[in-house]
């Protein structure tokens, strides 16, 4: 099995005696496996135990200098392929579903990239309330993986839901978390945000576009383990692991990146909001409007930049190009048209005349538009699951497949 880098975070509770079986389980699977620990923790399991296992120093103080010397918590952070808090207790999901950090596991937590599995282990009535309930469902509509807890009997002495699943269990969770390198062999490119059409010094004309979907995609396709290339409008989103970032602004810059990249590119996924038209003359200055007749308004004379998409597809050869389209009505049949038009390997309808999906937010809702008039309606959901879903796409496409 392939080596992949699982840090595991462990915290205060009776069941972190399993946390070194944990650790053997991943070890075994051929993975490089690092431990950080809260404070409670080492009460119940010792740092040796878990440096003996994994042959790696364990971070169990962030602001101890000589801990920090051998990996920073951050870099640790960037380290990981996915973290796995084993046991989580009803404190730790408390501080990770709302972005605590103040012991070493939340704050590497809220430091990584990385996707988070947890795994819940308390006392029933802990588990059940309200509260954990809640922090459980927020940690899920991030995206967070959540293994167990088990009924049975429980340390304190209940019995009851609270017992922190098998390691082997979670082992087999984190290997689905972990994600194939299905994409190893691919160079993806994504074009992700809004274009910036400039008007003068300080103005542009621009959309709501924030660049999540594109960001999602190519975080991914590299999760995955495919080269990816992100050419970004402006967005305040950081760049995910293993991406390399170009960024441009206007519709012209955007086409000029991405026929740069697009020679070594196998896959193409085009999910920026690009400008159809540009102002003719944008002015150097800034327009001011004491520089106009008294009441006078102020006319735009617009053109059309090139349609990108249209532009790589006419290039295609081998590769697999995917649109999006983002529709208020008529959302197939416009999404369609623009397949056609376009003539990609399949289109990614938006219907964005929903509240909370679309544009600017964390849920997309999408319908796959194929070339052959099949469509596939996807529920409302987190743009990193419509991302995995995509790429599950694109993979058969690439394998022939579909
Ligand atoms: O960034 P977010 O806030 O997460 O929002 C995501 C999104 C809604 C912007 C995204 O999911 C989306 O739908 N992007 C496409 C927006 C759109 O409607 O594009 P379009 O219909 O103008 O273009 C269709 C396709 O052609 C797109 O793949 C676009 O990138 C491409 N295009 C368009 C115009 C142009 N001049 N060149 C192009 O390549």
């Amino acid at each position: 099995m392939e080596q992949r880098r699982i840090l595991v975070g462990v915290t205060g509770g009776i069941a972190a005696y399993k946390a070194p079986e944990l650790v053997r389980a991943l070890r075994r699977a051929g993975h490089a496996v690092r431990c950080v620990m809260t404070p409670e923790a080492t009460s119940f399991v010792t740092p040796l135990v878990l440096q003996t296992l994994t042959g790696a120093p364990v971070t169990t103080d962030v602001l101890d200098p000589s801990q920090e010397g051998e990996i920073d918590h951050i870099a640790l952070a960037d380290w990981a392929e996915l973290l796995v808090v084993a046991p989580a207790t009803a404190n730790t999901l408390a501080r990770l579903a709302n972005g605590l950090a103040d012991e070493p596991v939340s704050t590497v937590a809220l430091a990584t990239r990385a996707p988070l599995l947890v795994a819940p282990a308390m006392n029933v009535n802990m588990w059940q309330h309200p509260a954990t309930q809640r922090n459980v469902a927020t940690l899920k509509e991030r995206g967070v993986r959540v293994v167990g807890p088990d009924v049975g009997e429980l340390a304190c002495g209940w019995e009851g839901e609270g017992r922190m699943s098998d390691p082997a269990e979670i082992a087999a969770v984190a290997e689905l978390a972990l994600g194939s390198r299905s994409l190893q062999s691919e160079v993806v490119l994504v074009t992700a945000g809004g274009t910036r059409e400039p008007v003068d010094a300080v103005r542009y004309l621009g959309n709501r576009s924030s660049g999540k979907m594109g960001f999602a995609v190519a975080e991914e396709a590299a999760r995955r383990g495919a080269e990816v290339v992100l050419v970004t409008a402006p967005t305040g989103l950081a760049t995910p692991a293993g991406v390399r970032r170009v960024d441009v602004e206007s519709a012209t810059e955007m086409r000029d990146a991405v026929l740069v990249e697009f020679d070594k590119a196998s896959i193409v996924i085009k999910s920026a909001a690009v400008a159809d038209f540009r102002p003719v003359a944008p002015s150097a200055r800034k327009l001011k409007k004491e520089d106009l007749p008294e009441g006078a308004g102020l006319t735009l004379e617009l053109e059309r930049n090139p349609d990108i998409l249209a532009e790589l597809c006419r290039r295609k050869d081998d590769r697999t190009i995917v649109g999006f389209a983002a529709e208020s009505h008529d959302v197939v049949a416009a999404a369609q048209r623009k397949l056609e038009r376009k003539g990609c390997d399949l289109m990614v309808a938006n219907d964005i005349s929903r509240a909370g999906t679309g544009f600017d937010v964390d849920h997309n809702t999408v319908v796959f538009i194929w070339p052959g008039g099949e469509i596939e309606e996807l529920p409302t959901l987190p743009k990193a699951e419509v991302a995995a879903q995509l790429l599950d796409r694109v993979e058969k496409l690439r394998g022939g497949t579909k």
